[in-house]
């Protein structure tokens, strides 16, 4: 599978979905309008929209709302990102200068701004306007918690499996399970499909971020955004949180992280800790699960390209390196 053939197969619904952020992003300030040309240029993998379409399309013909709901997914993400490029004080997005680093933090928050009232805006518009605002108001709400909750356990340095995948499920698959959701709310999905579409987001959500935090340790510069910033910014993710399960090592560790931001050089030997114990091979396990979880909800769906598209996205994220 390639990216371009799932876009071939999504056709016109693919053009309408790009057609459509465009043009409800169109603003007559300039330092608006060019902001919002440089970030459309550059665009990423985009795919909360590919997984909007190709959900729509397993369960039947995708339709005006399917199409809002895959552009909104795609401004929202958007807009989470220049967000949280300012809440991490990262300097790089997608191969380029984050917008933080380009404008300041102060107009980056605008712009995000921006794109979410965008979102916002195409949600209202459609027909089914009422469980498409409750799915996105509680992604809304998801979002803000795990970045918050994050930022509460990266101070106490005491994550757990169990916060983290709560942290993990809020900021990253939450957006994933709305992307899925509305899209089944958009063809008028049966209950058990709906609950399908839902379960797979999650899974699939998951699963990415698991990829992401794995990228963080064992990625390289062709991600187009720093590696080794968790670490730093004393977020305890997957592949420490496996290094530690079981180790004689694990309370001398977590002094460590708490000790970072006055002793920067820890993250070395933290990072000689989670590779002598293989946390990124264990993660990568770890993932697979949710993989395999994200794939057996699709059994919900009759056969379709869609379906094996979906399961191919699934499967991408255990080899993706970007
Ligand atoms: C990055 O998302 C943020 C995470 C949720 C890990 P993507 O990797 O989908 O970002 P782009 O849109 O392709 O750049
Ligand atoms: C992604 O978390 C959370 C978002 C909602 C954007 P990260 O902070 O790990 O994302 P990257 O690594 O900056 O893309
Ligand atoms: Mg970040
Ligand atoms: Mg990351």
């Amino acid at each position: 599978m390639s990216r371009q053939e799932i876009i071939e197969y999504l056709g016109a619904d693919w053009d309408r979905v790009l057609a459509l952020i465009r043009d409800r992003l169109h603003s007559d300030v300039d330092l608006l309008k060019d902001t919002n040309d440089r970030i459309l240029s550059n665009s990423g993998k985009q795919l909360r929209p590919m997984i909007s379409l190709l959900i729509a399309r397993a369960i039947a013909v995708p339709n005006g709302d399917s199409i809002c709901c895959a552009a909104a997914a795609e401004l929202l993400h958007n807009a989470t990102l220049i967000h949280d490029d300012v809440a991490d004080e990262s300097a790089e997005r997608r191969g380029r200068p984050t917008l933080s680093a380009l404008l300041g933090p102060g107009p980056a928050v605008l712009v995000g701004d921006y794109w979410l009232a965008r979102a916002v805006g195409l949600i209202v518009d459609t027909e089914h306007r009422d469980p498409m605002i409750r799915a996105f108001a509680k992604t809304l709400t998801d979002l803000a918690e795990g970045e918050m909750l994050q930022l509460e356990k990266a101070s106490s340095c005491d994550t757990q499996e169990t916060d983290y995948l709560r942290i993990i499920h809020c900021k990253t698959a939450s957006l994933f399970v709305a992307a899925a959701e509305a899209a089944a709310l958009s063809v008028d999905a049966d209950a058990e499909q709906q609950a399908a579409a839902i379960a797979y987001g999650a899974a699939l959500g998951i699963a990415f971020q698991i990829k992401d935090d794995i990228l963080d340790y064992a990625g390289s510069d062709t991600l187009g955004k720093p590696v080794g910033v968790d670490l730093k910014e004393q977020k305890i993710t997957l592949p420490l949180l496996e290094a530690l399960k079981g180790s004689p090592r694990e309370a001398e560790i977590r002094a460590l992280v708490r000790e970072i931001p006055s002793h920067p050089e820890h993250c070395d030997g933290i990072r000689r800790f989670v590779a002598e114990r293989g946390g990124v091979e264990k993660a990568a396990g770890r993932l697979a699960e949710w993989v395999d979880r994200a794939v057996s909800a699709l059994d919900a769906f009759p056969d379709s390209p869609a379906r094996d598209y979906l399961a191919e996205i699934a499967r991408y994220n255990q080899f993706r390196q970007v």
